[in-house]
């Protein structure tokens, strides 16, 4: 008997089916199919021929391949009984649900001593397929490694892009050509990583950003994952993710994956990117406020690092509030002896010598210029030198004699009494202040991988959120080394990278609006002298690119000079000015026919407006700029266009241009096809370009 299921989204299609019971496979993933189609018949049309060589029938890819089934490659599942025998499960179908746009499928192993459930949910209205799947047995057992329902691969893909970085250089794209056996991606870290950025893009041959079909996945875990992209020696490919394997430290009767976010695209990288901008604000976000704008924010920590005056705080609390700052967060140093980064993380109780009359002449100062008030936290983190490690030594996860990270240990989450320890702390001082945002920092990687860890992690953050349901979170680690959407479910804000190089933001800012918009990456405007890469840029730059997205500051603001305080202020005006719009925006990855110039397009939804932000990392190979296609406008249309900097020219671009002088009106149809030529300009500079509807 064949069994077939689908879901639909208006623009794709996903059919999953299976044959005499066996575990069910994706038989077709792509652009919408007919209603009408038959899928007995797709079935068993996708059926492959066997040749020399080659067993009597093929395995299916299923959506967790049994190696009990000669499948000739990376098993789904990976389980041991207590006495470490591996078992070997062989699934038959039990049962189907099937609900508006999800799909559960449960399979129990023969010997009916495992259950395997799996999830599919489709979004009709942002295209993303959530998919996760879990196991379930009748005693105790050692999980190996589990996958989140596996996907096929597209043949007609050349190569994949998965993504890498370090601490000042998040979100870099790789690309990998595909070639029989396996890209395989393990992070051991016990966090989502700099390095290990949980996703995958398959862009099919010919694929750009703004055209070709592609097909993208996210996998929403803090604790370091594991994905297998194989070719298996008959050609096929499977897409496995999962939690990085045997993070599990006890044996246990149930398991569950997190979710695996899976998207195709029929209009290149950019509708992945927009499926997952928007699935990501509209559905896993969960905003205390959702009809506040987001505020721009000031943050002290590139001022004054741990060296806190109260009196100084206030006045560059003033400084900021003056500039258009709406939110001060207090950074690092407020607590225990922390006057430095050996010493006194866990001891949340605040420093009586810097603040003598504790935080609240701050907050008030803070909350009379009108911005509401953030304080920094790493509930996670013990430094050896510190009261609560020495009453506790034993609360700290690993090893006496293991490297540290930043002088400190991570402390285990999955001990109750942590969790007691740290709620009680930090809640004391969000209940005794008027805090409306946490800065939760992770500044080191774990001493071993722990799945227990995450989960502690997970626990103590929906415990806080529920307790004080007003607090905004934003997840840091060192820069962007916690970013996925298992902590986004949590959080309402990423700190992307520790760098405030606007040219090295750009970049990463770029890469990172494949799965996050602009509501949730934080970006600000930093000292004139790069404190992380030591190069001096221009304010007009650095005002722009946080403009990108959630503006901040971060300098000092009494380095400014009077220019700079009134580009700063001028453009901080024009982000509030805009943010409404720009906050549910479409990011948009412009093709850029120039690699110095990262152009983007922020799309306002129905597509009435736009800004354009074409960045300029570096000089070019040519001598003048190269057209700029612009994507996701009516052809037929008319677009009034201004160069919204056009003073900022400087002396050597020398030509007579429309666009210097005022706005232009055009179609969609030009913009697109032929493009937006742009006057020339230096390195390290910006054009901002407006449109709207003629
Ligand atoms: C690392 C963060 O990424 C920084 O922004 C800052 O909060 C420091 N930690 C504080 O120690």
């Amino acid at each position: 008997m064949i069994r077939c299921w689908r879901l639909d989204d208006g623009r794709q299609t996903l059919v999953i089916g299976s044959a005499k019971g066996r575990l069910a496979e994706v038989v077709y993933w792509g652009p919408s199919l007919p209603d009408e189609e038959d899928l007995t018949t797709l079935y068993e049309t996708d059926t492959l021929d066997v040749t020399g060589g080659m067993l009597d029938a093929n395995p299916e890819i299923s959506i967790c391949p049994e190696a009990t089934r000669s499948f000739p490659g990376q098993p789904g599942l990976i389980i041991r009984d207590t006495d470490g025998t591996p078992f070997l499960p062989k699934f038959c179908f039990e049962q189907a649900e099937r609900k508006d746009d999800v799909l559960i499928l449960v399979y129990l192993d023969q010997t009916r001593a495992l259950t395997y459930t799996a999830r599919f949910a489709i979004d009709p209205e942002t295209h993303i397929i959530e998919a996760s799947a879990e196991i379930e047995m009748d005693r105790p057992m050692h999980l190996h490694w589990l996958s989140a329902p596996v996907f096929p691969a597209p043949q007609l893909a050349d190569e994949m892009i998965d993504f890498a970085g370090r601490w000042c250089g998040e979100f870099q794209m790789n690309r990998t050509p595909w070639s029989p056996g396996m890209r395989y991606r393990e992070n051991r870290t016990g966090r989502t990583g700099h390095e290990h950025f949980p996703a995958l893009i398959i862009p099919c041959r010919g694929a750009t950003n703004a055209t070709g079909h592609a097909y993208a996945f996210h996998y929403g875990w803090s604790g370091g994952h594991r994905m297998v992209a194989e070719e298996l020696p008959d050609g096929r490919r499977q897409v496995q993710f999962g939690a990085a394997a045997r993070m599990e430290g006890r044996p246990l009767t149930r398991f569950s994956t997190a979710k695996l976010y899976a998207v195709f695209s029929d209009d290149g990288l950019n509708g992945c990117a927009v499926a997952f901008q928007r699935h990501l604000r509209d559905r896993v976000v969960t905003w205390p406020f959702p009809d506040r704008p987001r505020p721009v924010h000031y943050n002290c920590w590139e001022a004054v690092y741990f060296d806190h005056n109260l009196d100084e705080l206030k006045d560059i609390a003033e400084r900021a509030a003056a500039l258009g700052a709406e939110r001060f967060v207090l950074d690092d140093g407020w607590f225990g002896n922390r006057d430095d980064d050996t010493r006194a993380l866990s001891d949340w109780e605040v420093d009586m010598r810097k603040y003598p009359d504790g935080l609240t002449p701050l907050i008030d100062h803070v909350k009379s210029l009108g911005m509401t008030f953030g304080i920094w936290f790493e509930p996670e983190m013990i430094n050896p030198d510190s009261d609560i490690f020495r009453a506790h030594p034993d609360w700290a996860l690993g090893g006496e004699d293991q490297i540290m990270g930043r002088q400190q240990m991570a402390l285990d989450m999955s001990l109750s009494a942590v969790q007691s320890f740290l709620f009680a702390r930090m809640s004391s001082i969000l209940a005794a202040h008027d805090i409306d945002y946490i800065k939760w920092d992770h500044n080191r990687v774990l001493p071993m991988p722990d799945a227990a860890q995450t989960r502690g992690s997970y626990a103590l953050l929906d415990r806080l959120r529920a307790e004080f349901p007003h607090v905004e979170i934003e997840s840091c680690a060192s820069g962007g080394g916690r970013i996925d959407f298992g902590i986004m479910e949590r959080t309402q804000r990423v700190w992307l990278s520790d760098s405030n190089d606007a040219v090295e933001r750009l970049r990463m800012q770029h890469n990172a609006s494949i799965f996050l918009p602009m509501a949730v990456t934080g970006s600000h405007v930093g000292p004139r002298t790069c404190h992380t890469s030591g190069r001096t840029i221009d304010i007009r730059f650095r005002s722009w690119v946080a403009a990108q997205r959630h503006m901040g500051f971060e300098m000092d603001p009494r380095e400014l000079t009077t220019e700079e305080w009134h580009v700063l202020h001028d453009t901080t005006a024009w982000w509030k000015d805009n943010r409404d719009w720009l906050t549910f925006a479409d990011i948009l990855r412009v093709d850029s026919a120039d690699d110095a110039v990262f152009a983007e397009q922020h799309l306002e939804q129905g597509g009435g407006r736009f800004v354009v932000f074409a960045g300029k990392s570096a000089t070019s190979h040519q001598i003048a700029p190269r057209p700029l296609r612009l994507t996701r406008l009516s052809p037929d249309a008319k677009y009034r266009v201004e160069l919204r900097n056009r003073e900022d020219r400087p002396f050597w671009s020398r030509g007579p241009m429309p666009l210097k002088e005022g706005p232009i009106v055009v179609s969609g149809a030009y913009l697109m096809y032929h493009g937006l030529t742009l006057p020339w300009n230096y390195p390290e500079t910006m054009w901002v370009i407006e449109g709207s509807l003629a």
